[in-house]
Order: structure tokens, then sequence, then C-alpha cells
């Protein structure tokens, strides 16, 4: 038995396309383009409209819609918000066919799929988010939106990308610039009509269409206040280069290369189909498509077998064939990366199996591949192909899975096929990926956050988490109050020798003298150096990255061990309150104001010790038989330069949320005035923190910060300084795209606001684990 052709009609999508020669979208008008280019039909290399190009002067134009707009748009009530998203998703399902044939005639994908999923998936987002715009004031007061928003978007999702992106964002009421992908422009210019259809604002939503060099020009525009980026890591960290210093909030949802783990006591069958879901839906032109696959030494054969069964019946062809399986790939260079990257795959001594059978003559078509027996070195393994082609590799143990699972610079995602939900919900924890699928491949929600770690990208989209990427709390605790003291260390370095008592670094656990040899001298309020203090170096700043990276014991540790542990803390920190005043009053402090600092920061660590069991995550409300359980996980290591303001209760207030979460952290003390942070040895010491688990380092911070904001087994830096020294924080996180939490205002430490759930926040990440149940 064959399957007969049942092609989709694409009368109605062409006739919309008369109107081509495109222009942009902007103050809910048509602005006329000039530079076109074409838009190219993947599945025949026709041609299919002309989009424009925009130039400065149309983002500059889209911006300032967008900042006009802004101020009435956030002054709306979250029900009249919650109105007008309500509306664009009655009319995506109104108009849900006609996208559909858009989406396939432009990206080349089946139209089973962009039926099926990827425009329901989109008017789910809009559905999802009105109810959060009605929401929101209840749900998360003392928060505000940021702006104007500038979100650019790549091709292989392009409607569902749009709706992930616009619809939290004017949710939250913020405005908003778009720019589609160059190759698929046509739905977002669709949805721009549904935009005056649904009567929406002036200026909400403008979409201006063109080549990266539009995405630059809105990253690099200066009236936006963030950036939300989906595409390939090469240009995400451009982007984070491109933003670094300039106060723009960003999320990136980058490249991945995402484990496939199939273990023995899987069902095969079903295992099979995962795969199929995994890497063959959308031509594996997914970012988190399981692109690698783990399969366990004992079942390797049988299921490669039932897999080579299964690729043999997948239907390649015309996208606009209702029975096509796989479609065609984006363009010609996509096209050749594919083809390159398999044949180095052979190369180094792949085994290749290829889905057999001619493939249309027109068209950029690459029939589904698994590239067998590849080492875990091997570029294909490394390495984002972005089409059809799957990789295997074998394991013997789970712990080999989880090993092999997290040897990749991205962590978007893992799927976990076992039988035994003990041994999948064991693995899952492990796997360093911001979503794992159990026994099921490719879920999405708008319920659900979605992102990466590692280099693919930070922030999450969709769910209750992603909200935070559109707002701001409303009650910061900066303050415009100038600073009580030098912030920086003054004085000549000499060397350590040179005095008996010189104030140690803490690493490992251990004080440890500077690498360097060097000292530098310690001023009090009145002008005189009272004692001498290690002066840090790169080394220093190493060696305490590599203390913290082998002290898995804390992160492994029950929240209610941790939470004993940070009140034992507390207790000795009050033991010792008559040392600390007279540290505190070297500072500048009265003895009052000093005894109120140490009774804040006993507070503060009582405060998180309370949160370490309480901060969880939720169970999400998928639309299946599933739990997607968004846990708080751990972020790893945090980097945190501490601010000159109350040198110990700032430094509490960073460590204990950091450490309440489960992170272990390398901290850069108050420059000027180290010592009350350099002190907290003892604490540490005597109060059952493993060692490793909190290093402090002494020293200017201009002479460690790039090591520490560049180091590579660094996940996460929080920093309060200047500007100069914000800039080059964001500027070298860049290398592996850490997280960075910024800031150049003095803040006021003593404030109730310099403690909450925003610490807590940025202390984890979110780990979307979705397991289907019934059977
Ligand atoms: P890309 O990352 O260059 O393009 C994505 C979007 O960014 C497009 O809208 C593009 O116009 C824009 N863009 C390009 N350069 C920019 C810049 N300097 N500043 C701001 N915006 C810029 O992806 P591309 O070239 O389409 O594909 C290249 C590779 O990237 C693919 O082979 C694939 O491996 C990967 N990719 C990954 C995606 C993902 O979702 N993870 C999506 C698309 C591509």
């Amino acid at each position: 038995m064959d399957y007969g052709t049942a092609p989709e009609s694409q009368t109605a999508a062409q006739d919309w396309l008369q109107q081509s020669p495109f222009g942009h979208f902007i103050n809910n008008k048509w602005l006329k383009g000039n530079n076109h280019f074409d838009s190219i039909n993947p599945a025949t290399g026709e041609k299919l409209a002309q989009i424009s190009q925009a130039d400065d002067a149309v983002v500059s134009k889209a911006v300032k819609a967008a900042e006009q707009a802004a101020p009435k748009w956030q002054a709306l009530s979250g029900h009249d918000r919650a109105k007008y998203l309500y509306a664009l998703a009655r009319l995506i399902q109104k108009n849900s066919r006609i996208i559909s044939v858009l989406e396939s005639l432009d990206n080349g994908k089946p139209i089973r799929e962009s039926r099926d999923i990827d425009i329901p998936l989109a008017a789910r987002h809009f559905y999802h988010h009105a109810g959060w715009a009605q929401l929101l004031d209840s749900e998360l007061p003392n928060h505000k939106a940021l702006g104007v928003v500038g979100q650019v978007i790549p091709w292989n999702f392009p409607f569902l990308m749009l709706a992930w992106k616009i619809a939290p964002a004017i949710a939250t009421g913020n405005t908003v610039v778009l720019k589609p992908a160059e190759e698929t422009s046509l739905t977002a210019l669709y949805f721009a009509d549904l935009c005056q259809q649904a009567n929406l604002p002036e200026g909400v939503v403008n979409i201006v269409t063109g080549d990266g060099r539009v995405g630059e020009a809105i990253v690099n525009h200066k009236d936006i206040q963030k950036i939300a980026f989906t595409g390939s890591t090469a240009v995400g960290r451009k982007i984070r280069q491109a933003t670094a210093g300039s106060g723009k909030k960003l999320s990136l949802e980058l490249g991945g290369k995402s484990a496939f783990i199939v273990c023995e006591d899987a069902d095969l069958d079903a295992a099979v189909e995962g795969v199929v879901d995994a890497i063959w839906f959308n031509q594996g032109e997914v970012c988190c498509a399981g692109s690698r696959l783990l399969i366990q030494e004992s079942v390797a054969m049988r299921f490669e077998q039932k897999l080579q069964e299964r690729m043999n019946k997948l239907r390649i062809g015309d996208p606009l064939d209702k029975s096509t399986d796989v479609g065609a790939i984006i363009n010609k260079a996509q096209h050749q990366k594919i083809t390159e990257m398999v044949k180095t795959g052979v190369k180094q001594g792949a085994r290749i199996l290829q889905a057999p059978g001619e493939l249309p003559k027109q068209g950029y078509y690459y029939p589904p591949t698994l590239l067998a027996d590849v080492a875990p070195g091997d570029l294909v393994v490394q390495e984002e192909i972005f089409g059809p082609v799957l990789v295997g590799m074998t394991f013997r143990t789970p712990a080999e899975a989880v090993a092999l699972a997290n040897n990749s610079r991205y962590g978007l995602a893992a799927t976990i096929w076992s039988e035994n939900i003990n041994l999948a919900l064991h693995l899952a924890p492990q796997m360093q990926a911001g979503v794992v699928w159990i026994n099921c491949a490719n879920q999405f929600d708008a319920a659900a956050g979605f992102g990466g770690v590692k280099e693919s990208g930070f922030g999450r989209e969709g769910g209750f988490e992603g909200l935070f990427e559109y707002l701001k709390p409303s009650d910061d605790f900066s303050t415009k109050k100038t600073l009580p003291k030098a912030t920086k260390a003054s004085g000549e370095p000499v060397a350590t020798d040179a005095m008996d008592r010189t104030a140690k670094m803490y690493i490992g656990g251990k004080q440890v003298r500077p690498d360097g040899g060097y000292s530098y001298p310690i001023i009090n309020a009145k002008g005189h150096t009272i004692t001498q203090t290690g002066l840090g170096n790169r080394k220093d700043v190493r060696n305490a990255v590599e203390a913290a990276a082998n002290a898995h014991q804390w992160s492994k540790m029950t929240a209610y061990q941790r939470q004993q542990v940070m009140y034992f803390m507390a207790e000795n920190l009050s033991l010792r309150t008559d040392e600390f005043i007279d540290r505190l009053k070297d500072f500048g402090h009265s003895p009052g104001a000093a005894k109120k600092e140490i009774e804040q920061s006993i507070e503060r660590l009582n405060y998180y010790a309370a949160w370490c069991d309480k901060f969880d995550g939720r169970v999400h409300a998928v639309p299946m038989r599933a739990v997607a359980m968004a846990m708080h996980e751990p972020i790893g290591i945090i980097g945190i330069a501490c601010p000159a303001e109350n040198p110990l209760l700032s430094f509490v207030s960073l460590m204990a949320p950091a450490l309440a979460m489960g992170n272990r952290v390398v901290m850069l003390a108050d420059e000027a005035f180290p010592l009350p942070a350099l002190d907290l040895y003892q604490v540490l010491n005597t109060s059952d923190v493993p060692a490793g688990t909190v290093n402090i380092l002494s020293g200017r911070h201009e002479d460690m910060l790039k090591t520490l904001a560049g180091h590579l087994n660094l996940d996460a830096m929080w920093y309060f300084g200047d500007q100069a020294g914000a800039t080059l924080v964001e500027q070298e996180s860049a290398l592996n795209l850490k997280r960075t939490w910024t800031h150049i205002e003095a803040k006021n430490w003593t404030s109730d606001k310099a403690q909450g759930k925003t610490f807590l926040r940025m202390s984890v990440e979110v780990k979307n684990i979705w397991t289907p149940y019934g059977e």
C-alpha cells in the first residue's frame, strides 16, 4: 500500500501574496519599502514575494513609534491589554489555515506540522499571555514593564517564534520592534494585518524586515531597553558583546546539540517515534532537536534496525502535501552546510544510514540521516548541524550516559527514554539543559518555560518564569546617596613578608596568601593604615574558581541541610558580634551603626536560610496528560563582585541567596575595605560550610574582574560597581555566554528591598522536566 498525494490548496495564500512588494509595519500602517529582495520557496526555488531591506532610518521610525506608544500601553489595565491579546489569539485561530500555508510555502516545513503544531501553539501563546496580562497586577506586584523591546527571530519557526516573543512582551506592557528572519518574513507580515484587524493601539507592535544588518541596527539602538534574540550562538555572542554596558536587558535562545538517551529498558518502538519527533520534525532545523543519540549498548543493534526501518518509511517531498513527513531545507546555504557536515562525519569514521529513495529534483531536500559509531570529540557530535542528521553513540552505564550528554558546550534540551521512572528522574536533574523530556520529545507549551544553559543562551520564554524577561522590579533599592568613602584600593603594593599581619584570602576552605606575593594597605576612616591585605591576581581567581568547581557537595546537599548550615552561620556570626563591631568602626561606622549592620547581616542569613526549602518550582498545567515540572536548580558557580557600601551587609546579602539555592561562589570582597568579608572565614569554618563553597578574594577588582567574568568554568557573574566594570563583565561573559547581573548605582543595603525573590531568581536555573502519564 502506498500513499497518494493530498495537496493543500495555496490559492488564498497566493492571493494574499499579490500585495508584494512588501513594506514595513510601523504605527499600525504600512510604510513603503525599498531595496527589495526575493523571498524564495525552498521547496521549488521559486520567488514568493519581495521583502524590503530596512535601513537605520526605518528602524529608528519603528523604535520611535514603539517609544511613543509605550506609556499609554503600560497605563492600560491588565484586563484591557488582555482583550487585545485575546483578539489576536482568536484572529490567529480564524486565519490558521492561510497562515499555515504561508508558513509552509516560505519555510519548506510540512503543512501537517505548520497546521497542527506551529500555528495552534502560536495561538496558545497569545491566549496564555492574555491571561498573564489580566493577572499581572495581582500575581506580580512591584514589577513594571521595561519599555521598548527589540526582537530578532530565526527562520525555523517563523510564526511561532514571533508569538513566543510578542505575546509575553506586550502582555507585560512593553511595546515591540520585531524583525523576522530575511528568509521567512511572510507570516510576520501577515501578523501585521492581524494587528490592524485587532485594532491594536498604534505603535505597540512594529515589524521591520531585512537581513542581519537590520538586526544589528535594532540591537544597537539606544532607545531600546531589551533585546530578545533567537538564532545561532555565533550571532548571540555578537549581540552579548554589542549590548555590553548599554544597560539593555537581554535574553538569548541559541543553538543546541541535545542528547537523546535511550536506556535498555525503554519501550524501543516508542523511542523510535521519539527520534522521529526529535530530529526529523521540521527537517531537524530545530534548536532543541535531539540530535545526539545515546543508546545503551545492550539494545543498540536492535534499536538501530528499528530506526532504519522507520526511516525508510518517512515521506520526503512537497511541504504542501498533507502526507509529507519531511519537507525542504530552508535554503541552498543551509543545504550545503548539512551536506558538508555529513561528509566530514563520514570522513572522520561515521557509518552512514540514510532514508532511501529519490528526492524531488527541484528544491533543497536532504534525506533523514543517521551517522552511527561517532566518537565524542567528532565535529558532527560537537557542532550543530541544523538538519535531519542524527549522530549516534553507545553507552554502558547511566553514569556514562550523563557524562556523554553533558559533554557539549550547549545545554538546551535533553530527552530520556526509560520505562523505569526512578532512573529517568535520577538522570533528568543531572542533565545540563533547560528542558528535559522523559519518554516524549520536542513538547512545547506556553505554560512551560523554554530556554537553555551554557552556550545555548540564557533566559526563559513562556511559563511564569518567562514573564521576568519582560519586567523589572519597581521597588529598586538604588540610592542617590554618595558613598561614604573611597571605593578603590589605595597605596602602593608591598611584598607580603614586609608585614606580619596580612589579612588573607579564603580559597578552598583555607586561608591563603596571594599568589603574586604582594599585599596592599587597608586604610581606616581616619586615614590610617591598619593592616595589609593580599593583593589577588588572575592566578588567585583561577584557583578560587577551581576550588568552587570541586565543591560539588554543597550543590548536592538537600535544601534542609543547606538551611541548617546557614542558620548555623547566622548563629556563629552573632557570637562574633564584638569583633565585627570593631572592624566596622574602622570603616567609619559608629558603634550603633556597626551593631545594626551585623544584626541585619544575621537577619539576612536567616532570611535566606528560611527560603532554602521554600523557593521551589511549579508544576505547569500543560494541555496534555503530562506534568511539566519547573524545577529550581542551582546555576553552578557564581562570581560576585561586591560593592563598596556596607562591606559586611552587602557581602552577606549577595552570598546568602546564592548559597541558599545551592550555588558555590567566588566573591571579590569590597576593594577598599575587604576586612569584614575576609573575617567571615572564621564563621564559614565553624559552620560546616564545605570547603570551596565560598571563596573570598581581595585586591583590585580591575586586576581580577576580566579573568573572573571571562572564566569558562563560571556559570554566572554578578557585578556591583561602576560603568566600566559592568561593561567589562558583560563583554567577557560572552566567551561562554554566562548569565550576568550588573549594577552601576549605589544601593541601600539596609533597606528591606535589598532582599527578596529577585535575588533568589538570579540564583536559580529553571529546568522544565516533562513527564507524560497514563497508559
Ligand atoms: P542567524 O543567527 O544568523 O539568524 C537569526 C536572526 O538573526 C535572523 O533574523 C538574522 O537576520 C539575524 N541576525 C544575523 N546577524 C545579526 C546580527 N549581527 N545582529 C542582529 N541580528 C542578526 O542564523 P542563520 O544565519 O539564519 O543560520 C545559521 C546557523 O545558525 C544555522 O545553520 C543553524 O545552525 C543556526 N540557527 C540556529 C537557530 C536556533 O534556533 N538555535 C535558528 C536559526 C539558525
